[in-house]
């Protein structure tokens, strides 16, 4: 038994084919799943995500279940983009994103320190700089180091089909835009260092790039909105 009743033989059988991919609710359309140095915790957004749902509540049982010595890099994705895009519909809504997305989700984020946050949806490509609340956090372009006081997202999703157009707006969040198909590679060196690399997929060269360095005290040191009440107390 779990917290929504027994676990059926089909959740069995899919845990077994799916490997080390964890469903926690049913039908199986959020997971989370480990690779290496790595912890993803990948919501549904074809499903209510926001406060109170059953869904934000599995997003931050996942955000919280990493051991972050274990697993220092946190990954978080959904298929809609819920933090920021600059696709010419979105921008046109005003939202840069789904509506409710990030106003929803950035306390988890920032809370647990989500790293990256993964999107398709849009068919093109897309970084920010680390953010929250709307405002780039660290100056910095291309690499990193320090305490995480905000989130970088990334829109993935040139997958193949056509592409999707940019708004001419010109965001601050926006690192970088390519109208292309390209898809994106991390490689995490140890527990300290992690090297980010989106490439086209017409030549397979890299375009965009940054680099992560930093020590678990980094993780958890108290930023914005980042630590527990009790953490201020005492
Ligand atoms: C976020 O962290 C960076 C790097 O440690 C620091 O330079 C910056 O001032 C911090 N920003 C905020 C808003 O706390
Ligand atoms: C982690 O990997 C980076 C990049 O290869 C290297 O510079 C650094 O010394 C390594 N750190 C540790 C603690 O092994
Ligand atoms: C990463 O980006 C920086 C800044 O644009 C560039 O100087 C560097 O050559 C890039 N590295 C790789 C491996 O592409």
């Amino acid at each position: 038994m779990n917290a929504l009743g027994p676990i059926p033989e089909v959740f069995m059988l899919l845990k077994i084919l799916v490997g080390s991919v964890v469903c926690q609710l049913r039908p199986c359309t959020m997971y989370s799943t480990d690779y290496g140095m790595f912890h993803f915790c990948i919501a549904d957004s074809e499903h209510d995500w926001r406060e109170g749902s059953e869904q934000y509540a599995w997003i931050e049982k996942c955000l919280a279940s990493v051991d972050r010595k274990k697993q220092p890099w946190l990954i978080f994705s959904a298929h809609r983009v819920l933090g920021y895009s600059s696709n010419s519909w979105y921008a046109m809504e005003g939202s840069f994103e789904e509506p409710m997305g990030r106003e929803h989700l950035q306390k988890l984020w920032q809370k647990y320190k989500v790293d990256i946050a993964f999107y398709g949806h849009v068919h093109n490509y897309e970084r920010t700089c680390p953010i929250y609340q709307n405002q780039c956090v660290i100056p910095e372009r291309y690499s990193y180091s320090g305490t995480v006081n905000g989130t970088i997202h990334v829109v993935v999703g040139g997958g193949g089909s056509h592409l999707s157009d940019f708004t001419e707006i010109d965001t601050v969040w926006s690192l970088y835009k390519d109208h292309d198909w390209g898809f994106v590679k991390l490689t995490a060196f140890n527990h300290s260092s992690l090297l980010f690399e989106y490439k086209k997929s017409r030549d397979g060269l890299v375009y965009d790039n940054f680099t992560i360095s930093r020590d678990y005290r980094d993780v958890l040191a108290c930023v914005h909105d980042g630590c527990e009440p009790t953490t201020l107390a005492s």
